[in-house]
């Protein structure tokens, strides 16, 4: 009876990953629009919240903040271009949400940016998405496209979840 004991372990593990692999591809298609954690992220959130993020969503504090973000955890989710993603970090954590602020004037929305914000956007930003923000012979994504690829993406999101409910 003993030497079956390895075998069972042996079995539990491969069931383990085997189940493991299917959840993950699983799972990763049906949230490959919008990133996995923000995707997990909603599906915590009930009705008031989900609403409460819609009436946000088209702000300019709200692309800002996305903005923000992106720079701090870069992108892979947009699938803007097959082998491309973009990477975290091009500006530090401190000068992300400044950056974000100068973008945000591309897209003719008022703020007030610290003046490095132009200079950090045009030494580490506009090499893909130009000068103008509008992304070098539209083979990077335009950022001053309202709504932002993603944020279109999250609403669609918050918009199916919300018909669910
Ligand atoms: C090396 C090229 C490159 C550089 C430099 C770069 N990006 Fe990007 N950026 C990309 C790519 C590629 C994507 C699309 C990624 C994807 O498909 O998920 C992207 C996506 C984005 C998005 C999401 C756009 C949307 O419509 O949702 C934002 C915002 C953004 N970048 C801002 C910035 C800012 C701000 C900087 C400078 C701090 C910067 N990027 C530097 C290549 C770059």
């Amino acid at each position: 009876m003993k030497h079956i004991i390895p075998y069972i372990a042996i079995l539990t593990v491969l069931f383990y990953a085997i189940f493991n692999a299917y959840f993950k591809k699983h799972s990763s298609k049906t949230v490959h629009t919008v990133s996995k954690s923000y995707a997990q992220h909603v599906a915590t959130h009930t009705v008031p919240h989900v609403d409460e993020a819609l009436s946000r969503i088209d702000t300019p504090e709200y692309t800002r903040q996305y903005i923000t973000d992106i720079i701090n955890h870069g992108s892979e989710s947009l699938h803007f271009k097959k082998n491309e993603v973009m990477e975290k970090g091009f500006v530090s954590k401190q000068d992300a949400p400044k950056v974000a602020c100068y973008v945000s004037t591309l897209a003719g929305e008022k703020c007030d940016y610290a003046k490095e914000a132009s200079l950090l956007y045009a030494s580490n930003c506009a090499g893909c998405h130009g000068n103008d923000g509008k992304g070098v012979h539209g083979s990077y994504p335009d950022l001053t496209r309202r709504p932002l690829l993603g944020i279109e993406m999250r609403k669609e999101l918050l918009e199916h979840l919300r018909s669910k409910h």
